[in-house]
This record gives structure tokens, C-alpha cells and sequence, in this order.
């Protein structure tokens, strides 16, 4: 399938209006809605209680719906699948004593592959949280959309350019049913961000000439295999070290960069060049420990971009934005944003809460359906995500790969065929440049 892509970023008179908004009321994701991309079909206003099944309660999923029950009333848990029933018990548990009066009377819990299929067709349900690992969220937020759910969709949006465009079909399904779909890209709604990139739309840098983005940290969880595992049983726990599963550590959470760089440039990338290696993952582990790629984005602008998995080294994750009077720096979690003149004056700063932000992209997507204008962003994310797709690419193969390419031509489809829970799944291995080859 082949798209035409439009840059699915606001206008920067939407920026302004986003970061204004959230300047002057720091907790109303309300004002997010008239930046957003909203369902052209009229849906109705919702007074109902709204009913809320999550797909994967690990560590996000139970911090999500958390956050979902602790900013919005009239909301209630109802439902929950995840592969492991261990996992719906304690996210059940966990609730019960947050939200007592927010948790439905009895535990309906789904476990295994396809317990995700009785969330969806469940009528109780209204709201989907897609929490489970990245290469399941084409196949969750698609299937939530075509069964009439409205969805909320942890990062990154999918792991290959076939997932990308199960995205986008589902972005243009949400806009066709008056659906909403809101993205676990939470910096976009974070004040300190959302300021930041309005003080660059209003020229306080100047013009944008480069910029360099980090995810650098000391590393994540390895959880080894246990005898009797079949492939498929391994892999699934150990997702984050399979590139099908989690696209690698430079999309899995370098996303967030990307996703704050695509913002700001307000388009996608047009090519990227990159390289990389590992020298400390167990060996059967697919993903490399260091990424350096240049991402190239309209106008001639350049883009640094590092991601790195390495014990004992420094962690930094930020971006800093290169303009022509000066530079912005947008830092990570909660380290605030600010901007210097070429003379090395500060001039404007701020901070914000990551955990604010968390919370208000479920008050937003709530709000969004109760008004009866839902927000549909899965596109957005998509983007960001495909970015890393891109930077993946580029490094694995050593060839500088274009966004033409990635967004239509590559038929790479990471996603076993077939899977089961005893499926035979022979890793393809860590990524070799100048052997790997693009597809
Ligand atoms: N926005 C953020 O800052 C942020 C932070 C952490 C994680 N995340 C995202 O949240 C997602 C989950 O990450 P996590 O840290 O919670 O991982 P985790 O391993 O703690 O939890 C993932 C859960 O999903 C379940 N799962 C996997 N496949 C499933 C399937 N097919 N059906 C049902 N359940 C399934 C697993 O059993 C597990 O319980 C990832 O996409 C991750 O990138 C986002």
C-alpha cells in the first residue's frame, strides 16, 4: 500500500494556542482539544459513565489507567488482558486499594494472545488503554477502532513500516467512526514543552538551523530464559530485547526525542545516515548498545540524534534546538526547559511535571470524547515513531534510507505470522552493517 504523506503537525498558530493555554492553566488538557486533530463526523456529546478494558498491566499499564482514574470522574475500570493472569490479578489488586470507588464490582480479566479479542468485543467496554509491548499496538489500536472503542495508545506506535501503515489506517478509521485515539507521547503535553516550542514559533531562536536530540541512560532489564520456554513464551517476556517487540532502543524510548524533534521542525525527516554497534548485551540479545544517525529534515536542517544503552556511563536525555539568535534547551523528565541568547544569557525558562503529564493526556482524551470533539493524534505518533523506524534502518544497514522509503515503499512486517503461545521464532540476530540488508 502506498500513502501520500502531509505533515500531520498543527499549524504554529495551534502551537501558540496549545502552549499559551497550558501556560496559563497548568491543568487543563480541556484546552488541548482545540489543537488537536479532531474526528471530521460529529460524534455525540457523552454524559455516560465511561467504562475503561486495558490490554497489558505491566509497569505503564497499571500507571496509566492509575492516571486515568485519578484525574477523571465518571470513569470506571471494567475489564483487563494481559499474557499472564498474574499480571491482571495484581493490576486488579493494585486499583482496588488506589480506587476503590472507581474499580468495577467483580474482577473481569482476560489472559493469553488473544484475550486482548474479549476486551474488544466486550459492550461494557468504552475506552481502551493499548499498553501491551510496541509490536502488538498496530495490531491492539487498529482492532479497538474497527470494534467501535475509543483508544489510548502507549509509545512507540509501531516497530516496521507495515505497522506504520495499520496506524494510519486506523487514524483515518477513527476520524471516519467520531472516534478518539490519544498517544503516550506525553510531552506533548507537558508545560515546560509545550512553552518551549511556542517561544520558538514566536522566533525567540531565530530560525531553526540544527538540532540534537538524546536518549542516553545506563541501560534496561534482561530477563533470562527459563528451561521449557518455547521461543514465542521467551521472547514476549523478554520483549524488550527483540527487535520485532520493542524496534530497539532508539525507537522504544528514543521515540520521545524524535517525537519533541518532529514537533518543533513541524515535519517529518526527508533521509537519515547513521551508525552504531554493542559490546554488552547477552548474546542473544537483538539490540545494539550505542546508535549515532543524522537525520536530515526540510530546509537543509540537520539533526543529531544519539540513543545509548551502556552501564556506568552518564545519563542525558534532552533536546537542544540550534537557532539562528539562539538556543533552547528542552530537557528530559522533570529538568525544565530554557532558552540562551548568543550572548549566553538565559531569557526565558521553565519547568514542568512529567507526572502531570502523564495525567493529562487521560484527562484530555476523556474530555475529548465527553465533548462530543474526539481527539484523533495516532498519526502523529505514528510519524514519530516511523522516525525511529528510519534511524533504525539507516544504522543497521550502514546506507543513508529515505522517509519516501520507509513511509511507502518497504514491505518490512516484523510480526511473526502465526504466533502462538509455542511458536518456533529463530531470532534473525544483531543487525550487521553491511551484511544486514534494507527492506
Ligand atoms: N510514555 C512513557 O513514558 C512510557 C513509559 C514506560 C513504558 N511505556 C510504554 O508502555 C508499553 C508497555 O511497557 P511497560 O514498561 O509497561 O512493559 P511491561 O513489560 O512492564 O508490561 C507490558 C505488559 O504487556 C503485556 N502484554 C504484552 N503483549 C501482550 C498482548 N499481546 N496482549 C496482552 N498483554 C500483553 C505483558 O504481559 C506485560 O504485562 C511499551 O510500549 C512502553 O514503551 C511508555
Amino acid at each position: 500500500m502506498h500513502r501520500q504523506h502531509a505533515p500531520a503537525n498543527p499549524t504554529r498558530r495551534e502551537f501558540t494556542t496549545v502552549g499559551a493555554s497550558l501556560a496559563a492553566a497548568a491543568t487543563s488538557a480541556a484546552s488541548f482539544t482545540a489543537a488537536m486533530v479532531h474526528s471530521s463526523r460529529a460524534a455525540a456529546q457523552e454524559t455516560r459513565e465511561l467504562r475503561i478494558g486495558v490490554i497489558g498491566c505491566g509497569g505503564r499499564g497499571t500507571g496509566a489507567i492509575n492516571d486515568s482514574l485519578s484525574i477523571n470522574s465518571g470513569v470506571k475500570l471494567v475489564a483487563v488482558a494481559d499474557l499472564y493472569g498474574r499480571n491482571c490479578e495484581r493490576a486488579w489488586k493494585m486499583m482496588r486499594e488506589a480506587h476503590p470507588d472507581k474499580v468495577a464490582a467483580t474482577d473481569t480479566s482476560h489472559d493469553g494472545l488473544d484475550g486482548y479479542k474479549r476486551i474488544l468485543d466486550d459492550p461494557n467496554v468504552d475506552v481502551v488503554h493499548v499498553t501491551s509491548t510496541p509490536g502488538f499496538h498496530p495490531l491492539h489500536a487498529r482492532a479497538a477502532i474497527a470494534a467501535g472503542k475509543h483508544v489510548f495508545v502507549e509509545k512507540p506506535a509501531c516497530v516496521d513500516p507495515v505497522g506504520y501503515r495499520q496506524c494510519l489506517e486506523a487514524h483515518h478509521d477513527a476520524v471516519a467512526k467520531g472516534l478518539a485515539i490519544v498517544a503516550g507521547t506525553q510531552y506533548r503535553r507537558q508545560v515546560n514543552y509545550a512553552g518551549a516550542v511556542d517561544k520558538i514559533r514566536e522566533g525567540a531562536i531565530g530560525d531553526i538551523i540544527a538540532a540534537q536530540a538524546r536518549y542516553c541512560s545506563p541501560g534496561i532489564w534482561y530477563r533470562p530464559r527459563t528451561e521449557g520456554m518455547s521461543d514465542a513464551e521467551y521472547q514476549l517476556n523478554n520483549w524488550y530485547h527483540f527487535v520485532w517487540l520493542s524496534g530497539d532502543q532508539l525507537l522504544e524510548q528514543g521515540v520521545h526525542n524524535l517525537d519533541v524533534i518532529n514537533w518543533v521542525m513541524g515535519d517529518n525527516p526527508v533521509s537519515a545516515y547513521g551508525s552504531g554497534g554493542r559490546f554488552t548485551r547477552p548474546d542473544d540479545s537483538e539490540l545494539w548498545d550505542t546508535f549515532g544517525v543524522d537525520l536530515e529534515y526540510p530546509g537543509d536542517r540537520f539533526v543529531s540524534f544519539q540513543s545509548r544503552h551502556l552501564p556506568n556511563t552518564l545519563s542525558d536525555v534532552g533536546n537542544v534546538i540550534h537557532g539562528s539568535q539562539g538556543t533552547c534547551h528542552i530537557g528530559g523528565g522533570n529538568t525544565g526547559s530554557r532558552i540562551v541568547d548568543r550572548a549566553g544569557k538565559v531569557v526565558w525558562e521553565m519547568k514542568g511535571s512529567i507526572a502531570d503529564a502523564y495525567k493529562q493526556e487521560h484527562k484530555a482524551l476523556i474530555d475529548s470524547i465527553r465533548s462530543g470533539k474526539p481527539i484523533v493524534e495516532l498519526r502523529q505518533m505514528a510519524d514519530s515513531s516511523l522516525v525511529g523506524v528510519l534511524a533504525r534502518l539507516a544504522a543497521y544497514t550502514g546506507q543513508k534510507v529515505t522517509w519516501k522509503f520507509v513511509a511507502e515503499e518497504s514491505q518490512l512486517d516484523l510480526f511473526p505470522k502465526d504466533l502462538t503461545w509455542t511458536s518456533s521464532l529463530p531470532s534473525p540476530g544483531f543487525a550487521v552493517p553491511g551484511k544486514t540488508k534494507l527492506s
